[in-house]
């Protein structure tokens, strides 16, 4: 894996596939960025790096806090100053850094989702399109709110199993947590990865996300909606809404899914995103 340095940060991340040279057909193709949801890394997204890699540049990292990037401040002092806004600007500096002046595809999940809505509004120009996969546009409620800052007390205090505890139950479709699948051993290592100080800053950060629904009218590229049959954190139905109120967005619902449907059925996931990038970003 690579890591670079962005601000006083650094992430970790896997840069995969394309060509850098301007003689290369893949050359024209915006790269994939794919930013993994709370509180994983970007090994949710092992199925697509693989897959897609093999046609163009996919670039995945762990955000900060998480997986194998660092968190500031290490002394957790200022918790309060993560914000979706902020690992929005780490990314875009983050293609700074990689030297990827392009327009990309940025695909969020979930947590990546809300960092998707502040990248498109700070960074718009940078965008050629967008997936957005389980995620929400809504702001927490005050009681899920109270219960985010609960958790991060804890997490502070007891590490990691409490985050543990409260996500898994709620990540996949009832089939997959029937099986065991290995999907869900390894989503529970990732988090066993992520640190308490990274996990209570983004817990934070969501808790006091602003409500962006009325900025999705704002949205003018080319978007796909994923989201899992089963997720019960962000619903079908809820997504639905999103897609109906952006100009130019197709919904997919994933069968038989949860909320991390990109890990959780990769073929269905990869079949969908790769048939929007063909036909809505030039990955022909
Ligand atoms: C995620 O998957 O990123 C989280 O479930 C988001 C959330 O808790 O709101």
């Amino acid at each position: 894996m690579k890591s670079v340095s962005v601000g006083n940060v650094t992430l970790a991340l896997e840069d995969r596939g394309g060509s850098r040279s301007q003689a290369e057909p893949s050359f024209s193709k915006p790269a994939l960025l794919l930013v993994h949801g709370f509180p994983l890394d970007h090994t949710m997204w092992r199925e697509q790096i693989e897959y897609f890699s093999v046609h163009g540049r996919v670039i995945a990292p762990d955000l900060r806090g998480f997986g194998e990037s660092s968190n500031a401040p290490d002394d957790g002092s200022e918790l309060a100053a993560v914000s979706m806004a902020a690992y929005a600007d780490d990314l875009a500096a983050l293609l700074d850094q990689l030297g990827v002046d392009r327009p990309i595809v940025f695909c969020g999940l979930s947590m990546g989702g809300y960092i998707a809505w502040q990248f498109c509004k700070k960074h718009g120009r940078r965008l050629a399109a967008l997936v957005v996969c389980d995620t929400r546009a809504i702001a927490d409620s005050p009681q899920a709110a109270a219960g985010r800052a609960e958790l991060a007390k804890r997490t502070l205090t007891e590490g990691t199993e409490p985050v543990v505890a409260a996500m898994l139950p709620k990540f996949f479709g009832p089939e997959t947590i029937a099986q065991q699948r290995p999907c869900v051993a390894d989503t529970v290592a990732a988090m066993h990865r992520a640190s308490p100080i990274g996990i209570a800053s983004a817990l934070g950060a969501m808790a006091t996300r602003p409500d962006m629904t009325a900025s999705l009218a704002e949205i003018r590229v080319p978007t796909l909606v994923v989201v899992g049959e089963h997720d019960v954190i962000s619903t079908a139905d809820e997504m639905h809404g999103i897609a109906e109120r952006i100009a130019d967005a197709e919904l997919v619902v994933i069968p038989g899914a949860g909320h991390i449907s990109p890990l959780e059925d990769p073929e269905a996931f990869n079949h969908a995103l790769e048939r929007f990038l063909r036909e809505k970003a030039g990955w022909n």
